[in-house]
């Protein structure tokens, strides 16, 4: 069966994500078209995906390559009632998914590198893009985007270093319908925890055994002045513990500032 929403329903075993699934062949952005659903009345849990995007958004107000026929480009709506202050948390839980599905379905060895990219042999294979709205201090809604790097391909000059897909890292060919069924499951059991506690306590010990910053260096690229230091390991809401060199610890905020490796991109 091709790539589509019968083959993803086929595959699912969720209860409630990815239940409702829009699929488009092309689009501009599922983040952007999610926005809309969303306001439209779409439920918690609906899955947008595409084979393609022409407007793929980044962080940082950057671009995402989104080339058709070979990667994941996912996005899923979340109406939670909890505070506003918790949702960038959020995106913390969805790389842990991400990592966890991936390991299960290739058994790579991939890892995060803080707060949300997701490595494999120290290149990057997907990004996460969550963006929320608030109307008189309650959510509307979050919508978390996901992109993939699944088939093999070319990545532009200045991602080369930096990027690569899961089916160069396995020498194999990864199903996107089976990856993301898996990551509709596991998302919904992570979501599960962070509901409970309304923090990251029940995910802590697992997100920080596959952190790739955890005991490496890291610079700091703070906009009040760069410094370097060694990642510890995240706290219950999400920030980044960081010794500096004068044997400080400070708690990182992923909102306000990035952390390279002092040697590269981890
Ligand atoms: C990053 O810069 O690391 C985040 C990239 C997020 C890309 C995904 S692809 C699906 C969804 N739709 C978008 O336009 N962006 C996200």
């Amino acid at each position: 069966m091709m790539y589509g929403p019968e083959k993803i329903e086929s595959l699912l075993t969720s209860k409630w994500a990815g239940r409702t699934i829009t699929f488009y062949e092309e689009t501009d952005s599922t983040n952007i078209q999610a926005v809309k659903e969303a306001e439209n009345g779409a439920s918690h849990g609906t899955l947008l995906v595409a084979d393609r995007q022409t407007a793929g958004r980044g962080r940082r107000g950057r671009g995402w390559e989104s080339p058709a026929g070979t990667n994941i480009y996912f996005t899923l709506i979340l109406k939670p009632d909890f505070a506003p202050d918790r949702a960038s948390m959020l995106t913390l839980v969805m790389a842990h998914s991400v990592n966890r599905a991936i390991r299960q379905e290739t058994g790579l060895a991939c890892g995060i590198k803080w707060p949300n990219d997701i490595v494999v042999n120290g290149r990057k294979v997907c990004g996460i893009l969550t963006e929320m709205k608030v109307v008189q201090g309650r959510i509307c809604h979050v919508i978390i985007g996901a992109g993939i790097n699944v088939g093999k391909q070319e990545f532009a000059a200045e991602l080369s270093e930096k990027a690569t897909c899961l089916d160069r890292e396995c020498d194999g060919k990864v199903s996107r319908s089976s990856l993301l069924a898996r990551i509709m499951k596991a998302f919904e059991e992570d979501y599960g925890t962070f509901v409970e506690r309304g923090n990251l306590r029940g995910l802590l010990e697992s997100y920080n055994q596959v952190l790739v910053n955890r005991n490496a260096g890291v610079r700091v690229l703070d906009p009040q002045g760069e410094y370097e230091g060694k990642a510890l390991g995240i706290t219950e809401t999400g920030e980044l513990l960081v010794e500096t060199l004068t044997g400080e610890i400070v708690e990182v905020y992923a909102g306000e500032v990035s952390v390279r490796g002092i040697y590269g991109y981890i």
